[in-house]
């Protein structure tokens, strides 16, 4: 038998190469090069007994945490025997969400372990303190050595829920690499959620988030887990979005919406009112979008600001929105509904920081820029929702319902909505509502039009 090659594969991407190298030729990722042992003698294996569809299982017993906005993302609360992923930037309140969370469960007399390898038993305590958590029967430990909490934790009967902040802080004395670099993660991670299917326990992992916005360390472990957490918002903004991008256990399009006070993150009930806080109406530019995250209704405004460009191609600036969107809206605008802007200079921003995902706010968004093209504010007591076609159409959306009762139930006595199809019946949760059905995007231009104003030089 001729002797087995060595082989070292990427740890990150699977790149294979016969010799170590520093520097995988790959993904350019450092220290990722590991060699994999010669294939071991075959034996055979079992034969897998198949089963049918239909059966008897029972759903996965849920772990409530108490934060309903955390338990909806989560599908109905924490699955044991799972892993779930929390990402989010640094300083977003991903230790202060899980905090409050674990703490809660603990509460309810279920047993819950917080590890840390970021912060000191000291810094938790303070923190429990000041968010009034100090009394829950939480047990703490402060480690980063992932040997340590394998060992520790084999031996323990009835954990319901095991938090690791973070998982970049994490090392496994086998490997050599630092913690925090993708071997590592992974090697971590493997070990962690292993434990958690074999012990029983929910496990939750804190994740930092890359400034590129993925998940710092091996997509790979997104993969691993049962369930993507992100906890996003702007730092400047009050207000948290948590939001599930993988759920083996539920659906992913739920948002929680949070606001970090000074005793912690609150729930948000009612989004809309917290996005529209500090709206001003009749300004020229704005509009309200009746948008839906998950199953939830939600208004926003969408902000338009257009200035003359000053030599060169045109900015186009988007916050909150999809660029590519815009550029179709804005030839859309130009060639159907014969508004000149190709010579402006375009900012768009989704107040309040949400990032809006739905074709349906194309109409919003432009009602915004008609009414900055028109320097015509839009009817303060007007939501706008629909989705624009290439030919200026304005296309159904989903759960034109919902979005019209949340509207109404906000004090909006006016929509601005796709035409019904054939004789539909008319939403039921519109009662009182003044409902403008607009077949093209040019009939919505018009509405701005009716009083022109000069354009200021
Ligand atoms: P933290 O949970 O430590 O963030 P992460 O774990 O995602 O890095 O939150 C840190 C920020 O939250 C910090 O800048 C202060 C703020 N904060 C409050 O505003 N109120 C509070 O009650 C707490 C605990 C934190
Ligand atoms: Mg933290």
């Amino acid at each position: 038998m001729p002797k087995p090659q060595p082989k070292f594969v990427c740890q990150s991407c699977g790149t294979v190469t016969s010799k170590w190298v520093g520097r995988c030729e790959g993904c350019g990722e450092w220290n990722t090069s590991v060699e994999e042992t010669a294939e071991k003698p075959r034996k055979p294996g079992r034969s897998l007994a198949f089963v049918g569809l239909a059966g008897t299982t029972e759903p996965p017993p849920r772990l409530l945490s108490g934060i309903a906005e955390l338990d909806r993302v989560l599908g109905g609360g924490l699955v044991a025997a799972s892993a779930a992923l929390v990402g989010g930037d640094p300083g977003i309140g991903k230790s202060t969400l899980l905090l409050q969370a674990a703490a809660a469960v603990s509460k309810s007399g279920k047993r819950v372990l917080y590890i840390s390898g970021e912060e000191s038993i000291e810094q938790i305590r303070l923190r429990a303190r000041r968010l009034g958590l100090d009394a829950a029967p939480l047990e703490l430990a402060a480690t980063i050595s992932v040997r340590d909490i394998t060992s520790t934790l084999e031996a323990e009967r009835g954990l319901a829920m095991v938090v690791i902040d973070s998982i970049q802080t994490m090392w496994l004395d086998t490997i050599e690499s630092a913690p925090g670099s993708v071997t590592q993660v992974r090697a971590c991670g493997f070990e962690l959620i292993r434990l958690a299917k074999s012990r029983g326990f929910a496990l939750v992992l804190v994740g930092h988030v890359t400034k590129d916005g993925s998940l710092a360390g091996p997509r790979v472990l997104e993969h691993m887990v049962d369930a993507v957490l992100h906890f996003e918002g702007d730092r400047g903004h009050q207000f948290r979005i948590l939001r599930g991008t993988k759920n083996r256990f539920g659906a992913t399009d739920e948002i929680g919406v949070f606001e970090m006070t000074d005793r912690g993150l609150a729930e948000v009930a009612n989004p809309s009112a917290l996005f529209l806080a500090e709206r001003r109406g009749h300004i020229a530019g704005s509009a309200v979008f009746a948008g839906l995250e998950g199953t939830r209704p939600v208004l926003l405004e969408v902000q338009a600001l257009l200035a003359p460009n000053a030599g060169g191609s045109p900015r186009r600036s988007v916050v909150g929105w999809d660029s590519g969107r815009l550029a179709m809206l804005l030839a859309v605008l130009e060639t159907r509904c014969g508004l000149r802007l190709s010579n402006t200079d375009v900012f768009l921003n989704v107040a309040g920081g949400l990032r809006i995902t739905e074709p349906a706010a194309d109409l919003a968004v432009a009602a915004a820029l008609a009414s900055a093209a028109m320097e015509t504010p839009t009817d303060a007591g007007s939501v706008y929702f629909g989705e624009i076609g290439l030919s200026g159409e304005v296309r159904q959306v989903a759960q034109a319902d919902s979005r019209l009762k949340e509207a109404q139930k906000l004090g909006f006595a006016r929509a601005v909505l796709p035409r019904r199809i054939a004789r539909g019946a008319r939403p039921a949760a519109a009662d009182g509502m003044v409902l403008e059905e607009i077949g093209h995007l040019a009939d919505l231009v018009e509405q701005f039009s009716g009083k022109p104003k000069p354009k200021s030089p």
